[in-house]
């Protein structure tokens, strides 16, 4: 057995330092949550090559006293916890006591600061096992903190760094959620030279987002402002058209700390079921207040995780803020049409065209047809426009859109699991109120016609036409009303039985499930060896569809191998729904269409289909006069 012994303290410090410190932005993370512990207005971040061979952090913090400086470096050196009862409700971003302890010991620091009240500032440089030297300095209050060569005396972590942009990337991606997080705090990020965000620091969320994501995204948010029990949500959220690909646009902070947590991503994507498409996801930034006793961010040194003395809480409040902010704040959108040109000179021209009779039929008859290449706008001179104030400037720079700024990485998120849906967690408290919005008055009787078979013109207001996607419509009512009926679907015996012949898993999968699909309207039994009879379907459902609809559930259900939850329900609602929906190009009475709009009207809610389209869209009166030249 080898001889067990005790580590030299320098060893143990950089098996320490491991934890806290893997790359370069875990190192910004540290210094910047010291200085906003610092109470900073102003945090300025500067770094070179990823911060591998640069990193400074300057704010105008309170400063750290001359005499406890040195003490600052030391393991488990703080000022923001005393005893252990200060554990149980930690108000700071830091209580660990170790960052600046684990920054020197891979890495050569120097340090300026001075605090509130003295005259004179000090600098202190340590780092990497040296000799510290502490001498006097003339700085501003506050505090400076440079740290080079990271990873200098520890070539094992050099070998894991990332390519300088990877880490430039992720160093950009922490000050975003930083200055997210604290939108009173101005942040400025210098990346070799450049300047890559500044946010105002006005207290606006907002204007910190607009900063970070920059004006497109902004302008697709909904606001969220809610309190439930002792918790209170805000901040924003992505209207379902503004949804994105993956989830590295969900941000949560929980009392000022940006956080990864699961029960808010569930709720979050829980409060969208149903306005957004497969394969999309919800985009936020939400804030979350609870008393610090109620989450323990002890969990991990790195603090991204959190642990909540109740989950359930943080899952409605969430859950509700973000509906209710779906509820009312998303508007349908009503539709721009392209800009009618307008330059008239090439009207004329284009006239004179038809009157000599050149234009072939198959030329473009209107000039902002995409075929016709639009004039280009005569480019002014610089001082005249600078004279016209033809683009204002922002107050501050948002950040160019990703795909020509450096690429950007943001914090990488946990594999996306299966979330826990709200099937598997208790019944949710009951919702506030939320007012029904009634969007028109009776406008089943303003019905102009349907066009291409597929939308229904409705004249909506005096303002306003609607288009109606007939299908989607159709098939969110119908899923709505199914999913309403709680397993009490009206079904309709077929005139024979119908054999349906399954493999193995799906057949097992349709008989361990035979009482769900009854509540669905399918009534199925057993006929032996992988086959099974359909004896009765949804009457929604045309009944030689049965055997189809049965099939393509037995195939979804055998993809789970646990109980069948509400969510799986709503799948099989959904695919009923589908089916039975008047479908794109299929002959509609009037009157159909007639009560299709009717029961659009008497459910304002219905606004997307299952799979998370618009059932309807707006055109504006003005947006039409404006093709006509009236507006
Ligand atoms: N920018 C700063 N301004 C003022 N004081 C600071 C600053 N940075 C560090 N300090 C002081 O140095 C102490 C040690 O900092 P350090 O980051 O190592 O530990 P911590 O913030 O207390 O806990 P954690 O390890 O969780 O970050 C802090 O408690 C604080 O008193
Ligand atoms: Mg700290």
């Amino acid at each position: 057995m080898p001889k067990i012994r005790v580590l030299e303290k320098q060893v143990a410090e950089l098996i320490a330092a491991g934890e806290v410190v893997e790359r370069p932005s875990a190192v910004i993370k540290e210094l910047v949550e010291n200085s906003v512990d610092a109470g900073a207005s102003v945090i300025t971040v500067e770094i070179r090559r990823g911060g591998i061979t640069y990193m400074r952090v300057t704010d105008n913090g309170c400063g750290i006293a001359a005499e406890d400086v040195p003490t600052a470096f030391m393991r488990h050196a703080t000022s923001k916890v005393s005893g252990q009862d200060d554990l149980n409700a930690i108000g700071t971003l830091g209580f660990r006591g170790e960052a600046l302890a684990s920054i020197s010991a891979v890495a050569h620091v120097e340090t300026f600061t001075r605090a509130e009240g003295e005259n004179m500032g000090v600098r202190y440089a340590c780092g990497g096992g040296e000799e510290p030297v502490f001498t006097e300095a003339g700085c501003p209050q506050g505090t400076t903190i440079v740290v080079r060569d990271l990873f200098f005396n520890t070539p094992a972590r050099m070998k894991f760094l990332k390519k300088d942009v990877t880490e430039g990337n992720s160093v950009a991606g922490i000050l975003d959620k930083l200055a997210m997080s604290h939108p009173e705090i101005s942040i400025r990020f210098i990346r070799d030279g450049r300047e890559q965000l500044h946010s105002p620091g006005d207290s606006r969320l907002s204007s910190a987002v607009y900063a970070v994501c920059g004006r497109e995204f902004t302008s697709t948010l909904i606001p969220v402002d809610y309190l439930l029990g002792h918790v209170k949500v805000s901040g924003f959220v992505s209207a379902p058209a503004g949804c994105r690909p993956n989830r590295s646009m969900q941000n949560f902070f929980i009392n000022g700390r940006f956080i990864r947590s699961r029960t808010a991503m569930a709720a979050l994507e829980e409060a969208y079921k149903g306005s957004i498409m497969a394969g999309k996801f919800p985009a936020c930034v939400l804030h979350m207040e609870v008393a610090c006793e109620a989450v323990d961010v002890n969990v991990h040194p790195a603090k991204l995780e959190v642990r909540f003395v109740n989950e359930r809480p943080i899952f409605d409040a969430v859950y509700h803020a973000v509906r209710s902010a779906l509820n009312t704040g998303d508007r349908p959108k009503a539709m721009e049409l392209k800009k009618p040109s307008p330059y008239a000179p090439v009207l004329e021209k284009k006239e004179q065209l038809t009157l000599e009779g050149h234009r072939s039929l198959n030329q473009p008859l209107f000039l902002h047809d995409s075929a016709a290449e639009p004039p280009k706008e005569p480019e002014l001179p610089k001082a005249v426009k600078q004279a016209l104030d033809i683009s204002p400037k922002p107050v501050f720079k948002p950040k160019q859109p990703a795909d020509t700024a450096q690429p950007r990485e943001s914090v990488p998120m946990p594999e996306p699991k299966p979330v826990q849906t709200a099937a598997q967690l208790p019944e949710l408290e009951k919702p506030p109120e939320e007012k029904p919005r009634h969007i028109v008055r009776d406008f089943s009787s303003r019905i102009l016609g349907e066009a291409f078979g597929t939308y229904i013109i409705v004249e909506y207001s005096e303002d306003q036409l609607m288009f109606i996607d007939k299908h989607a419509a159709h098939e969110r009512l119908l899923y709505e009303r199914l999913k309403a009926s709680r397993g009490g679907c009206e079904a309709q015996t077929l005139l024979e039985p119908v054999a349906v012949n399954l493999d193995m898993d799906e057949y097992t999968a349709v008989l361990a499930h035979e009482q769900e699909l009854s509540r669905a309207g399918f009534e199925v039994s057993d006929f032996g060896s992988g086959t099974v009879l359909v004896r009765s379907a949804p009457l929604l459902l045309d009944g030689r569809d049965a055997a189809s609809a049965v099939m393509e559930i037995a195939g979804y259900l055998a993809g789970f191998k646990t109980e069948i939850t509400t969510e799986h329900m709503d799948w099989v609602y959904h695919n009923v729904a589908c089916r039975a929906a008047m479908k794109a190009g299929d002959h509609t009475s009037r009157h159909e269409l007639i009560s299709l709009a009717a029961e659009l009207e008497q459910n304002p809610q219905v606004r997307y289909c299952p799979h998370g389209r618009p059932v309807y869209i707006l055109l504006g009166r003005r947006e039409i006069e404006k093709q006509f030249g009236r507006a």
